[in-house]
């Protein structure tokens, strides 16, 4: 029988994921099915569940179910635990295992695919939710000298820190928009802005100053805080496409054991988005 996948969310339809593991399972000969699953606000136990006992292999999980899917994981990867999220199950005999790949994914792009090595960096990120959270430790662990979380709420930015402050001494900061600091090398935007085409309050200042800003939203046309960045005099400045691609990636490592070539996905992901390709 041929193994079934799935993402999990609410939405769901407009997931890029079953189109990016489909090239991944034809790049690799793995036979394997993955789909979308609409779960209900209040019943993703039960989807999840469902779709297991029907035999399914692994899930991915996105908004707004990560912190769910990390409670109901009888096992969890150190980096799950560390970011309190899971965005990727695998069904294994002895239980379901929780990953989060999101970082990894981030980093990975970053690093490889932009060519913008990490260690001894100064990396503004912008918001502090749940996007921010998953990032946070592959940051650290690449070897970055200064992480800054600014947050509109800035009390927020300052929790989130704390939480992380064991694992970074030093290094973490976090505080409001106004008081980003400067001479960051690389921005981050972790927002929920761009869903609704909002630009961020902060100075075009940054921008000038970093060699990248990084939207980790993503969508067919200029995301607004990659227009921000451009018009805001930064070196360079793209979507997060990419990482959405080497999140993907780590995800079919856990399942199948087989690590996919992420460049064409990606080439083909960009014509697919820019054509309107479901
Ligand atoms: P997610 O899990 O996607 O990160 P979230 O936990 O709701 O979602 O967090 C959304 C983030 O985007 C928060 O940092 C939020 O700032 P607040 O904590 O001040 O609400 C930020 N955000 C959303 N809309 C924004 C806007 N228009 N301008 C600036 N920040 C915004």
């Amino acid at each position: 029988m041929t193994d079934r996948y799935a993402v999990i969310g609410n939405p769901v339809a407009h997931s890029r994921s079953p189109s990016i593991h489909a090239h991944f399972a034809r790049q690799t000969g793995q036979d394997l099915e993955y789909g979308r699953l609409l779960a209900p606000l209040d019943g993703f136990v039960v989807a999840v569940e469902h779709f297991r006992d029907a035999g399914g292999c692994g899930l991915n999980v996105t908004l707004p179910f990560k912190s769910e899917a990390h409670a109901w994981a009888a096992r969890r990867s150190a980096r799950a635990q560390v970011a309190g999220a899971v965005n990727t199950l695998r069904f294994d005999r002895d239980g379901a295992w929780g990953d989060n790949t999101d970082g990894a994914g981030l980093v990975r792009d970053l690093e490889d695919r932009l060519g913008v090595a990490l260690a001894g960096r100064s990396v503004l990120i912008l918001g502090a939710g749940g996007a921010t959270r998953g990032v946070i430790g592959p940051l650290i662990e690449a070897g970055v000298a200064r992480l800054t979380i600014a947050n509109r709420t800035a009390p927020r930015a300052i929790a989130l820190v704390d939480e992380f402050a064991g694992m970074a001494a030093g290094r973490l900061r976090g505080c409001g928009f106004d008081d980003a600091g400067d001479g960051h090398d690389l921005l981050v935007n972790a927002t929920s802005a761009g869903l609704v085409g909002d630009r961020l309050p902060i100075a075009d200042a940054l921008f000038a100053g970093a060699v990248l800003a990084y939207d980790m939203f993503y969508a067919a046309r200029e995301t607004a805080f990659v227009a921000q960045a451009r018009e805001g005099g930064c070196a360079r400045a793209c979507d997060g496409l990419g990482m959405l691609v080497e999140q993907a990636a780590e995800s079919f490592f856990a399942w199948r054991g087989v690590r996919p070539l992420t460049a064409p996905v990606y080439e083909a992901l960009r014509t697919e988005l820019a054509a309107g390709v479901a």
